[in-house]
Protein backbone atom coordinates (compact mmCIF):
# COMPACT_ATOMS: atom_id res chain seq x y z
CA UNK A 1 0.00 0.00 0.00
CA UNK A 2 2.71 2.03 0.76
CA UNK A 3 4.69 1.44 -1.95
CA UNK A 4 1.51 1.48 -4.30
CA UNK A 5 0.82 5.29 -2.72
CA UNK A 6 4.53 6.87 -3.23
CA UNK A 7 4.34 5.42 -6.78
CA UNK A 8 1.23 7.47 -6.93
CA UNK A 9 2.74 10.16 -5.92
CA UNK A 10 5.87 9.91 -8.00
CA UNK A 11 4.16 9.33 -10.92
CA UNK A 12 1.45 12.01 -10.19
CA UNK A 13 3.43 15.42 -11.34
CA UNK A 14 2.77 18.52 -8.79
CA UNK A 15 0.81 20.83 -10.49
CA UNK A 16 2.57 23.51 -8.91
CA UNK A 17 6.13 23.23 -8.07
CA UNK A 18 6.65 24.62 -4.09
CA UNK A 19 9.63 24.47 -2.06
CA UNK A 20 10.61 23.40 1.66
CA UNK A 21 7.69 23.65 4.26
CA UNK A 22 4.75 24.17 1.28
CA UNK A 23 6.18 20.57 -0.45
CA UNK A 24 6.36 19.23 2.97
CA UNK A 25 3.51 20.13 3.94
CA UNK A 26 1.67 19.00 0.88
CA UNK A 27 3.31 15.72 0.89
CA UNK A 28 1.95 15.01 4.89
CA UNK A 29 -1.26 15.93 4.16
CA UNK A 30 -1.13 13.52 0.96
CA UNK A 31 0.51 10.94 3.28
CA UNK A 32 -2.61 11.47 5.68
CA UNK A 33 -5.21 11.48 4.06
CA UNK A 34 -5.08 10.38 0.16
CA UNK A 35 -8.40 11.78 -0.95
CA UNK A 36 -7.86 15.05 0.13
CA UNK A 37 -4.90 15.47 -2.38
CA UNK A 38 -6.37 17.31 -5.40
CA UNK A 39 -8.09 19.59 -2.72
CA UNK A 40 -4.55 20.13 -0.88
CA UNK A 41 -3.09 20.99 -4.08
CA UNK A 42 -5.98 23.38 -5.07
CA UNK A 43 -5.62 25.45 -1.88
CA UNK A 44 -1.91 25.43 -0.89
CA UNK A 45 -0.89 28.36 -3.04
CA UNK A 46 -3.46 29.97 -1.27
CA UNK A 47 -2.15 29.39 2.07
CA UNK A 48 1.34 30.15 0.72
CA UNK A 49 -0.08 33.22 -0.40
CA UNK A 50 2.89 33.44 -2.32
CA UNK A 51 2.10 34.24 -5.97
CA UNK A 52 5.65 35.15 -5.72
CA UNK A 53 7.02 38.18 -7.01
CA UNK A 54 10.20 37.36 -8.10
CA UNK A 55 11.50 40.63 -8.53
CA UNK A 56 11.14 41.27 -4.50
CA UNK A 57 14.49 41.11 -2.53
CA UNK A 58 13.80 42.06 0.91
CA UNK A 59 10.66 42.34 2.30
CA UNK A 60 8.59 42.62 5.75
CA UNK A 61 5.09 41.95 7.13
CA UNK A 62 3.69 43.30 10.05
CA UNK A 63 6.51 44.39 11.89
CA UNK A 64 6.18 45.33 15.91
CA UNK A 65 8.78 45.66 18.10
CA UNK A 66 8.47 47.04 21.78
CA UNK A 67 11.00 48.07 24.09
CA UNK A 68 10.35 47.10 27.79
CA UNK A 69 12.50 49.21 30.05
CA UNK A 70 11.29 47.90 33.65
CA UNK A 71 7.49 49.02 33.86
CA UNK A 72 7.86 51.09 31.34
CA UNK A 73 7.09 49.57 27.62
CA UNK A 74 7.69 51.83 24.17
CA UNK A 75 6.15 50.70 21.22
CA UNK A 76 8.45 51.43 18.50
CA UNK A 77 6.90 49.55 15.32
CA UNK A 78 3.39 48.52 15.17
CA UNK A 79 3.14 46.68 12.28
CA UNK A 80 5.21 47.80 9.40
CA UNK A 81 5.27 46.57 5.90
CA UNK A 82 7.80 47.15 3.61
CA UNK A 83 8.36 45.46 0.14
CA UNK A 84 11.69 45.86 -2.07
CA UNK A 85 12.65 45.14 -5.42
CA UNK A 86 16.14 44.51 -6.48
CA UNK A 87 17.98 46.97 -7.68
CA UNK A 88 15.49 49.69 -5.73
CA UNK A 89 17.70 52.70 -3.70
CA UNK A 90 14.82 52.99 -0.55
CA UNK A 91 15.17 55.96 2.11
CA UNK A 92 13.73 55.27 5.34
CA UNK A 93 12.96 58.72 6.84
CA UNK A 94 11.59 59.61 10.16
CA UNK A 95 11.76 61.68 13.31
CA UNK A 96 14.68 60.87 15.72
CA UNK A 97 13.55 57.94 17.65
CA UNK A 98 10.50 56.70 15.15
CA UNK A 99 12.12 53.80 14.92
CA UNK A 100 14.56 53.25 11.41
CA UNK A 101 17.63 51.96 12.94
CA UNK A 102 15.42 49.90 14.86
CA UNK A 103 13.63 48.22 11.73
CA UNK A 104 16.74 48.29 9.26
CA UNK A 105 18.24 45.98 12.15
CA UNK A 106 15.07 43.91 12.27
CA UNK A 107 15.23 43.54 8.35
CA UNK A 108 19.12 42.47 8.70
CA UNK A 109 18.57 40.03 11.01
CA UNK A 110 20.92 41.98 13.62
CA UNK A 111 17.15 42.11 15.37
CA UNK A 112 14.12 40.11 16.20
CA UNK A 113 10.57 41.22 16.10
CA UNK A 114 8.19 40.66 18.65
CA UNK A 115 5.26 39.73 16.08
CA UNK A 116 5.80 39.62 11.74
CA UNK A 117 7.76 37.99 9.27
CA UNK A 118 10.48 39.01 7.17
CA UNK A 119 10.93 37.94 3.85
CA UNK A 120 14.82 37.36 2.26
CA UNK A 121 13.79 36.27 -1.29
CA UNK A 122 10.45 34.93 -0.36
CA UNK A 123 11.93 32.87 2.66
CA UNK A 124 10.75 33.66 5.93
CA UNK A 125 13.99 34.62 7.67
CA UNK A 126 11.92 32.78 10.72
CA UNK A 127 12.74 29.47 8.85
CA UNK A 128 16.26 29.70 8.74
CA UNK A 129 18.52 28.02 11.04
CA UNK A 130 21.04 29.89 13.12
CA UNK A 131 23.89 28.81 10.84
CA UNK A 132 21.99 30.43 7.74
CA UNK A 133 21.01 33.30 9.50
CA UNK A 134 24.83 33.90 10.45
CA UNK A 135 25.21 33.62 6.06
CA UNK A 136 22.22 35.68 4.98
CA UNK A 137 23.97 38.68 7.68
CA UNK A 138 27.23 37.88 6.75
CA UNK A 139 26.91 37.09 2.45
CA UNK A 140 23.86 38.30 1.97
CA UNK A 141 23.65 41.54 3.78
CA UNK A 142 26.11 44.54 3.84
CA UNK A 143 25.76 46.83 6.60
CA UNK A 144 27.06 50.52 6.73
CA UNK A 145 26.70 52.33 9.87
CA UNK A 146 26.82 56.07 10.70
CA UNK A 147 30.41 55.67 13.06
CA UNK A 148 31.48 53.34 10.52
CA UNK A 149 32.38 50.55 13.39
CA UNK A 150 36.09 50.02 11.86
CA UNK A 151 38.88 48.63 14.28
CA UNK A 152 41.38 50.17 15.23
CA UNK A 153 43.66 47.65 15.63
CA UNK A 154 43.48 46.20 12.09
CA UNK A 155 44.79 48.03 9.10
CA UNK A 156 42.65 49.07 6.48
CA UNK A 157 42.66 45.65 4.53
CA UNK A 158 42.88 43.96 7.50
CA UNK A 159 39.10 45.58 8.46
CA UNK A 160 37.70 44.86 4.90
CA UNK A 161 38.52 41.29 5.00
CA UNK A 162 37.62 40.42 8.42
CA UNK A 163 34.36 39.45 7.54
CA UNK A 164 35.27 36.83 4.77
CA UNK A 165 38.28 35.87 6.56
CA UNK A 166 35.98 34.76 9.41
CA UNK A 167 33.52 33.57 7.56
CA UNK A 168 36.22 30.93 5.28
CA UNK A 169 37.64 29.22 8.58
CA UNK A 170 40.87 28.48 8.62
CA UNK A 171 41.72 26.13 6.23
CA UNK A 172 38.85 27.91 3.75
CA UNK A 173 41.38 31.06 4.38
CA UNK A 174 44.32 29.43 3.11
CA UNK A 175 42.33 29.06 0.16
CA UNK A 176 40.72 31.84 -0.35
CA UNK A 177 42.69 34.58 1.44
CA UNK A 178 45.29 35.68 -1.96
CA UNK A 179 41.96 36.32 -4.03
CA UNK A 180 40.38 37.86 -1.23
CA UNK A 181 42.82 39.81 -0.98
CA UNK A 182 43.09 41.03 -4.34
CA UNK A 183 39.45 41.65 -4.61
CA UNK A 184 39.67 43.86 -1.03
CA UNK A 185 42.80 45.78 -2.86
CA UNK A 186 40.32 46.42 -6.08
CA UNK A 187 37.51 47.68 -3.79
CA UNK A 188 39.60 50.16 -1.60
CA UNK A 189 41.09 51.59 -5.05
CA UNK A 190 37.78 51.98 -6.40
CA UNK A 191 36.66 53.99 -3.67
CA UNK A 192 39.54 56.46 -4.16
CA UNK A 193 41.45 54.44 -0.78
CA UNK A 194 44.82 53.16 -2.71
CA UNK A 195 46.74 54.95 -1.15
CA UNK A 196 45.32 54.19 2.60
CA UNK A 197 45.92 50.36 2.52
CA UNK A 198 48.02 50.20 5.49
CA UNK A 199 46.91 52.70 7.47
CA UNK A 200 44.52 51.97 10.79
CA UNK A 201 41.25 53.76 10.67
CA UNK A 202 42.05 56.70 13.10
CA UNK A 203 44.68 57.39 11.12
CA UNK A 204 41.86 58.60 8.58
CA UNK A 205 39.21 61.48 7.55
CA UNK A 206 35.74 60.47 8.18
CA UNK A 207 34.74 60.01 4.78
CA UNK A 208 37.53 58.18 4.66
CA UNK A 209 36.59 55.81 7.12
CA UNK A 210 32.84 55.35 5.27
CA UNK A 211 34.45 54.77 2.18
CA UNK A 212 36.07 51.74 3.98
CA UNK A 213 33.14 50.58 5.41
CA UNK A 214 31.18 50.52 2.04
CA UNK A 215 33.87 48.45 1.17
CA UNK A 216 33.87 46.33 3.99
CA UNK A 217 30.02 46.10 3.35
CA UNK A 218 30.62 45.67 -0.76
CA UNK A 219 33.56 42.64 0.28
CA UNK A 220 31.16 39.62 -0.12
CA UNK A 221 28.97 40.86 -2.75
CA UNK A 222 25.76 41.43 -0.91
CA UNK A 223 22.46 41.37 -2.37
CA UNK A 224 21.33 44.32 -0.16
CA UNK A 225 23.04 47.18 1.19
CA UNK A 226 21.52 48.21 5.02
CA UNK A 227 23.03 51.76 5.41
CA UNK A 228 22.05 53.29 8.71
CA UNK A 229 22.51 57.50 8.43
CA UNK A 230 26.11 56.90 6.59
CA UNK A 231 25.99 60.51 6.00
CA UNK A 232 25.76 61.15 9.36
CA UNK A 233 28.71 62.12 10.93
CA UNK A 234 29.90 63.85 8.03
CA UNK A 235 29.97 67.70 6.67
CA UNK A 236 27.86 67.97 3.59
CA UNK A 237 30.38 68.01 0.72
CA UNK A 238 31.82 64.65 2.27
CA UNK A 239 28.26 63.51 2.41
CA UNK A 240 27.55 64.12 -0.93
CA UNK A 241 30.70 62.20 -2.03
CA UNK A 242 29.21 58.98 0.02
CA UNK A 243 26.00 59.25 -1.78
CA UNK A 244 27.46 59.50 -4.95
CA UNK A 245 29.26 56.38 -3.91
CA UNK A 246 26.05 55.26 -3.61
CA UNK A 247 24.33 56.47 -6.47
CA UNK A 248 27.01 54.26 -8.56
CA UNK A 249 26.80 51.18 -6.95
CA UNK A 250 22.60 51.75 -7.18
CA UNK A 251 23.36 52.29 -10.82
CA UNK A 252 25.48 48.83 -11.27
CA UNK A 253 22.47 47.16 -9.95
CA UNK A 254 22.94 47.09 -6.31
CA UNK A 255 19.84 47.26 -4.00
CA UNK A 256 20.55 49.88 -1.51
CA UNK A 257 17.69 50.72 1.86
CA UNK A 258 19.06 53.70 3.73
CA UNK A 259 17.90 55.33 6.59
CA UNK A 260 18.33 58.89 6.95
CA UNK A 261 16.54 62.04 8.83
CA UNK A 262 17.57 64.50 6.16
CA UNK A 263 14.90 64.75 3.49
CA UNK A 264 17.76 66.52 0.83
CA UNK A 265 20.07 63.09 1.20
CA UNK A 266 16.71 60.76 1.04
CA UNK A 267 15.82 62.62 -2.51
CA UNK A 268 18.62 61.09 -4.47
CA UNK A 269 16.94 57.64 -3.49
CA UNK A 270 14.56 56.45 -6.13
CA UNK A 271 11.81 56.11 -3.19
CA UNK A 272 11.37 57.58 0.33
CA UNK A 273 9.30 56.25 2.49
CA UNK A 274 8.79 57.48 6.31
CA UNK A 275 8.37 56.15 9.27
CA UNK A 276 5.63 58.04 11.55
CA UNK A 277 3.94 56.79 14.56
CA UNK A 278 5.38 53.27 14.41
CA UNK A 279 4.48 52.47 10.65
CA UNK A 280 4.49 53.28 7.23
CA UNK A 281 2.84 56.13 6.26
N1 LIG B 1 17.77 48.46 23.05
C1 LIG B 1 16.84 49.38 23.35
N2 LIG B 1 16.24 49.37 24.56
C2 LIG B 1 15.29 50.29 24.85
N3 LIG B 1 14.86 51.25 24.00
C3 LIG B 1 15.44 51.30 22.80
C4 LIG B 1 16.45 50.37 22.39
N4 LIG B 1 16.82 50.66 21.12
C5 LIG B 1 16.08 51.71 20.76
N5 LIG B 1 15.26 52.09 21.75
C6 LIG B 1 14.30 53.19 21.69
O1 LIG B 1 13.43 52.96 20.58
C7 LIG B 1 13.14 54.17 19.90
C8 LIG B 1 13.50 54.00 18.44
O2 LIG B 1 14.91 53.89 18.34
P1 LIG B 1 15.68 53.92 16.95
O3 LIG B 1 17.12 53.90 17.25
O4 LIG B 1 15.14 52.85 16.09
O5 LIG B 1 15.21 55.33 16.39
P2 LIG B 1 15.71 56.10 15.09
O6 LIG B 1 14.50 56.45 14.29
O7 LIG B 1 16.79 55.34 14.43
O8 LIG B 1 16.30 57.45 15.74
P3 LIG B 1 17.57 58.34 15.27
O9 LIG B 1 17.14 59.09 14.04
O10 LIG B 1 17.78 59.26 16.43
O11 LIG B 1 18.73 57.42 15.03
C9 LIG B 1 13.93 55.26 20.60
O12 LIG B 1 13.05 56.00 21.40
C10 LIG B 1 14.95 54.52 21.44
O13 LIG B 1 15.22 55.19 22.62
MG1 LIG C 1 18.83 55.61 14.19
Amino acid sequence: MEAKRSGIFLRKKPRFQFKNKAQNLRRLLYEKCCKCFIYVDSFLPIIYHKKMDTDLILSCRQIFKTYKMGATRLEVLKGVDLEVKKGEFVAVTGASGSGKSTLLHILGALDKPDKGSVFFEGKDLISFKNSKINEFRNKKIGFVFQFYHLLDELTVLQNVLLSPMVSSGAIGWLIRSKQAKKAAAKLLEQLGLSGRIEHRPFQLSGGERQRVAIARALINQPDVILADEPTGNLDSETGNDILKVFEKLNSAGQTIIMVTHDDRIAQKASRIIRLTDGKIS
